[in-house]
């Protein structure tokens, strides 16, 4: 079954209602929930820290899971499908998803100040209830949120690792990746995945690694990659010899996946029967080859059906014998 993993932020949840860190009216754009969000307030202004803490966990009560969220979920009836995510919400648990990894903690969970990494002390709590000083965690010390607060270290990052290491196909969605480890993750993501952004905004760091990018707010942009998903999956089990045979390969013939892993695939297989390769340009529908110095029917012909995606034979071109290969 193949494996799915997103990367998700604030941003998948701004369609349910709730604000992002940075952006116009973020949260962050407030210097004093910075300071309410750091393990110091929650030190010596622990009232302060919790109040934050409290109208954020209040607020999510009452905040429901998008479309978004909705489509992720059912993504598991046909695949293996892992979040990581930087958010403190519970949206994608609430949708259906199973397989969710937090990066930065829970707001429906508290735990002990004394020993905040002793998941003998982590509990659910009741969002509605207010978390006050003076209430006490299992080993006696101050109850408080399961937040990564600023000046702690982010928990299940090496687990994110691994997960993403064993990607098919790889999303990005709504994070502006300014935050480690997390978008450090990237660089885990096989070569062979097929890989993707879905932001409304720029995002120079992901296009560089030649990501696609669906360039629109999460719920329309993961209607669009589940769109994509079926194709690549039918494409990708009908050729499975043909991508573990060629690798680097990182997804089907279409306009919004890594090509240039795809003309690699074409070289090898155009090389290894002999011949070479003078272009290879994308089309709608796939690519179309044009071998050096080989015009050459049967041979053309004869390296049409070596790839397992469809073939035609177009005949001759300036440099070599032209043909086509879409799926
Ligand atoms: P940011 O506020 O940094 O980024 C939110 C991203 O969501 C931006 O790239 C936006 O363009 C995008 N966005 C906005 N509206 C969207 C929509 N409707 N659909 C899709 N994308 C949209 O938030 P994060 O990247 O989540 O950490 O922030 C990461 C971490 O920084 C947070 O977990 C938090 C913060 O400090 C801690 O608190 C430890």
């Amino acid at each position: 079954m193949k494996h799915i993993v997103f990367l998700t932020g604030t941003g998948i949840s701004a369609e349910s209602g709730l604000s992002t860190f940075r952006g116009k009216d973020g949260l962050w754009t407030k210097d004093e929930f910075q300071y309410f969000a750091s393990l110091r307030c929650l030190e010596y202004e622990p009232k302060r820290s919790l109040d934050f803490y409290n109208m954020r966990r209040k607020q999510l009560a009452s905040t429901e899971p998008n479309r978004a969220h909705q489509l992720i979920a059912e993504l598991e009836r046909h695949y293996k499908v892992s979040i990581i995510t930087q958010n403190v919400d519970n949206l994608h648990e609430k949708a259906g998803s199973t397989n969710i990894l937090h990066l930065h903690g829970e707001l429906c969970k508290v735990c002990a100040s004394g020993d905040r990494y002793n998941e003998a002390y982590v509990e659910e709590y009741p969002l509605t209830t207010p978390i006050k000083v003076g209430d006490r965690a299992g080993d006696g010390s101050q109850l408080r949120p399961y937040i990564v607060m600023f000046g702690e270290d982010v928990t299940n990052i090496t687990k994110a690792m691994e997960l993403v290491r064993s990607a098919d196909l790889f999303a990005v969605v709504g994070t502006s990746l300014m935050v480690y480890p997390a978008a450090t993750l990237l660089d885990y993501v096989p070569r062979r995945a097929a890989k993707f952004v879905i932001d409304p905004a720029d995002m120079p760091s992901c296009d560089e690694l030649g990501y696609s990018h669906i360039r629109a707010t999460a719920t329309e942009g993961v209607e669009t990659l589940c769109d994509f998903i079926d194709e690549w999956d039918c494409l990708t089990s009908l050729d499975e010899d043909f991508y573990s045979a060629t690798s680097p390969v990182s997804g089907p013939i279409t306009n919004s996946t890594d090509t240039w892993h795809m003309k690699d695939a074409i070289m090898t297989i155009v090389e290894a029967n002999g011949y070479s390769v003078w272009d290879i340009r994308q089309t709608t529908s796939g690519f179309r080859v044009e071998l050096n110095n080989t015009l050459d029917d049967d041979a053309a012909c004869m390296l049409c059906g070596q790839f397992p995606l469809s073939a035609d034979y177009e005949g001759a071109g300036n440099h070599g014998s032209l043909f086509s290969l879409y799926s």
